[in-house]
């Protein structure tokens, strides 16, 4: 497959490491961010990674005019789009700012490719847009329920496709509903650097493990679930990645859409994961139980059955390989921007 691919977002966390991954499968790719959430040392280790030059253009998603001059200096085949906020605390918070980065952001960008001719799309969904689970493991079926505007955000965004695809039937789209994405390139040149106090669970355990955190807090740990504490499904950042080539694949060379989910299966409890980090840390983890969070569940984890069978996809990094490779990525002081 030679062909050129527009990344938005692609200097953040999953956007990084998805670069590599396309540039392995010998595409070309040019990323769009505005460095919001993002170094820019990171197009340095991308160049280190990869042994070849990077082509990025700073700006925002928001900017119809920088979009076309992207889009006509580069004839693109595919788009893959990451560029948005994620913290769903903060979207309860600023819902006008998630709703406009995050949907307007994407509509901004669809106008764009389309006056430009590139409609096939793979989109950064969640698996939060199921809400509370009727059956595990999820499967994509599932009734969306979205429970917080960043759910309700990416939901409004699988619509559009969805809306596009039946008006124009030039349009395909990927939709990769993720669960939780964890850990880091074995190179420990890029990985999850979260400006604040981090939302999701393992950069918190992984703070705790470089000392800048003084303990875990477990929220709840009478969940009907073998340890108590809540259960989900993480996957490797880089398998997550690697879903991105297949969702591609599918696209251009058949032109098929899909909605389906990027996990593994098997869920791990928040005890699973301080123990796991422990042992590739080789640290002892101070943790305290507090109560339970409102909203939380007992247990969360999709089936990945579908993407096996439509995109071929399996995650196989284990859950070592992702404590492992955080550890390795959060113990080099020069990798965090919130560190002296
Ligand atoms: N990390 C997760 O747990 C998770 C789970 C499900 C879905 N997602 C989705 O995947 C995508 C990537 O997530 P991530 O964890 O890599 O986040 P991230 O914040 O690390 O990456 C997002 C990137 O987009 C850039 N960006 C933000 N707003 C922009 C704008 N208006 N214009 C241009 N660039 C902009 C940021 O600078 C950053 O580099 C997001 O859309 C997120 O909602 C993430």
């Amino acid at each position: 497959m030679s062909s050129k691919v527009l990344l938005t977002g692609g200097a953040g966390y999953i956007g990084s490491h998805t670069y590599v991954e396309l540039v392995a499968a010998g595409l070309e790719v040019v990323i769009v961010d505005n460095f919001s959430n993002a170094r820019r040392d990171v197009l340095d280790r991308l160049e280190i990674i990869t042994g070849a030059k990077v082509t990025c253009y700073e700006g925002d998603v928001l900017d119809a005019g920088f979009l076309d001059q992207v889009l006509a200096e580069n004839a693109f085949d595919a788009a893959v789009h990451y560029a948005g906020k994620k913290a769903v605390g903060e979207s309860v918070e600023n819902p006008l700012d998630y709703f406009r980065t995050n949907c307007v952001g994407f509509s901004t960008l669809l106008a764009a490719l389309d006056e430009a001719d590139v409609r096939r799309v793979v989109f950064s969904s969640t698996a939060t847009v199921y809400g509370k689970p009727d059956i595990l493991p999820l499967p994509e079926n599932h009734a969306t329920r979205p429970e917080s505007p960043y759910a309700e955000n990416k939901l409004i965004c699988e619509t559009l496709l969805r809306q596009l695809k039946t008006s124009d039937d030039r349009w395909s789209y990927g939709i990769l509903r993720y669960f939780n994405p964890a850990g880091a390139h074995p190179s420990s040149l890029i990985g999850e650097d979260p400006n604040d106090i981090p939302n999701n669970l393992m950069p918190y355990i992984a703070r705790v493990a470089t000392g800048d955190l003084a303990r875990l807090r477990v929220f709840g740990d009478d969940y009907d679930t073998p340890d108590g504490t809540g259960v989900r499904d993480y996957i490797h950042v880089v398998d997550l990645a690697k879903g991105h080539i297949q969702s591609l694949r599918k696209l251009i060379d058949k032109d098929e859409s899909h909605i389906v989910n990027l996990s593994t299966g098997t869920g791990y409890s928040v005890l699973d994961m301080l123990r796991a980090y422990e042992k590739a840390c080789g640290k002892t983890l101070p943790y305290e139980v507090t109560g339970r969070r409102a909203g939380d569940i007992d247990g969360f984890w999709g089936d990945p059955t579908l993407a096996s069978n439509l995109l071929g996809f399996k995650a196989v990094r284990d859950l070592d390989d992702m404590c492992q490779t955080s550890w390795n990525w959060v113990s080099r002081k020069t990798n965090s921007r919130n560190r002296p």
